[in-house]
C-alpha cells in the first residue's frame, strides 16, 4: 500500500516537472513538434488534406526579413509568400530550389510575377501590389493561391500589404478581396450570358457583306435542343454588338422593341431581317 502511494507520487513529482520544463521552453518544444508533424505529413503526402482554417492557431507572422532567410541555404526550408499567405514549398525543391527555373519566388512576395511572369526586374515595393491587375488576372492569381494551400504547407502570414502585425486583414486586403468577388461574379455572369445566348456563326464575303446564323452547336460547340434565332447583343458600357442566339420564346419580346434581357445587356433584332429568319446579313 505504502508501495503505491510512493509510485504513485513519483509520477506525479514527473509530470510536475514535466510541465515546468515543458513551460520554461514552450517555443522550442512548439518548434519541435510542428516539425514533426510537418515531416510525418510531408511522408504521408496529406498535408493537402489539411484546411487553412484549421491552422490559424498556429500560424506564424513573418516579417519581410524573417521570410528571405527561408531560402533553402543551410538546411533551412524554402518559403515562398503569395497574396500575404507564406507557403513551406521545400518538397517542390526541383522548381524552387537554388538555380531552378522559380527560385525567384523564394523568400518573397512576388505575388504580381505569377501573372506578369516577370522575374527579372524585381522591385519590392510593387511586386505584391496586384489591385493594379485586370479582374481575369485577379481570378488567375486566387487561383495559383488555392495551388498552394492544396500541394504545400502553409505557415502563416506576411507583415505588410495584407497583413498586419497582429495579423490582421489590411485595409488593402479588403479591397482585394471586394476587387476579386467583383472579377467572380462578372466572369459568372459572362458565363451565364454565354448560357443563355450562345453564340452565332459567322462569315463575312464581298458580295453579302457579314452573315450571321445559328446553328445548334454554334457558339459554345455544346449541342442544344434548338438553334435559335441570331439577334444583336449590346454589353453593358459597349457600344459594339456581338451576335447571339435567341430561344424562340424570347422573340416576340426583343422583336416588340429594345429589351434589357440579363443585367445591363441589350438585345436588338437585325435591320432588314424577318423576325424567325435563321440567317440575317448585315454591312458595317
Ligand atoms: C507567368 C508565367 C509563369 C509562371 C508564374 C510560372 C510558374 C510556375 C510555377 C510556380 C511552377 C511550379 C509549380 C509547382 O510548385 O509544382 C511551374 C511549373 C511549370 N512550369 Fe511554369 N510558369 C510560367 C510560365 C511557364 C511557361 C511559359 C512554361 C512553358 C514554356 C512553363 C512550364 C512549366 C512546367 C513544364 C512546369 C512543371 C514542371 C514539372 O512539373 O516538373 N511555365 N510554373
Amino acid at each position: 500500500m505504502f508501495g503505491l502511494f510512493k509510485s504513485v507520487f513519483k509520477l506525479q513529482f514527473l509530470f510536475v516537472i514535466v510541465a515546468i520544463l515543458a513551460g520554461v521552453y514552450h517555443t522550442e518544444v512548439k518548434q519541435f513538434l510542428r516539425r514533426y508533424t510537418d515531416s510525418y505529413l510531408d511522408q504521408a503526402g496529406g498535408s493537402d488534406e489539411i484546411p487553412v482554417a484549421f491552422q490559424t492557431g498556429d500560424e506564424a507572422l513573418f516579417t519581410a526579413a524573417e521570410l528571405e532567410t527561408f531560402n533553402g541555404e543551410e538546411g533551412r526550408p524554402l518559403y515562398l509568400a503569395l497574396l500575404g499567405s507564406v507557403f513551406d514549398v521545400s518538397r517542390g525543391i526541383k522548381h524552387y530550389g537554388a538555380g531552378c527555373s522559380y527560385n525567384f519566388f523564394v523568400g518573397r512576395d512576388a505575388s504580381v510575377s505569377f501573372i506578369s511572369g516577370e522575374f527579372e526586374n524585381y522591385d519590392p515595393k510593387v511586386a505584391d501590389d496586384v489591385l493594379t491587375l485586370k479582374p481575369d488576372d485577379l481570378i488567375g492569381l486566387a487561383g495559383w493561391r488555392d495551388f498552394y494551400q492544396k500541394d504545400y504547407i502553409y505557415k502563416g502570414k506576411l507583415i505588410g500589404r495584407f497583413y498586419n502585425e497582429k495579423g490582421d486583414l489590411t485595409a488593402y486586403h479588403h479591397k482585394y478581396l471586394a476587387l476579386l468577388e467583383q472579377a467572380q461574379d462578372a466572369k459568372k455572369e459572362a458565363e451565364e450570358l454565354r448560357n443563355r445566348y450562345p453564340g452565332c456563326n459567322i462569315e463575312w464575303s464581298e458580295a453579302k457583306g457579314t452573315r450571321v446564323w445559328c446553328t445548334n452547336t454554334s457558339g459554345d460547340g455544346k449541342t442544344r435542343s434548338s438553334s435559335g434565332y441570331p439577334r444583336k447583343l449590346y454589353s453593358r458600357g459597349n457600344k459594339n454588338f456581338q451576335c447571339a442566339c435567341v430561344p424562340e420564346s424570347e422573340l416576340d419580346e426583343i422583336n416588340a422593341g429594345e429589351k434589357a434581357a440579363h443585367g445591363d445587356v441589350m438585345l436588338k433584332p437585325y435591320d432588314n431581317c424577318q423576325p424567325r429568319a435563321l440567317e440575317c446579313f448585315y454591312r458595317v
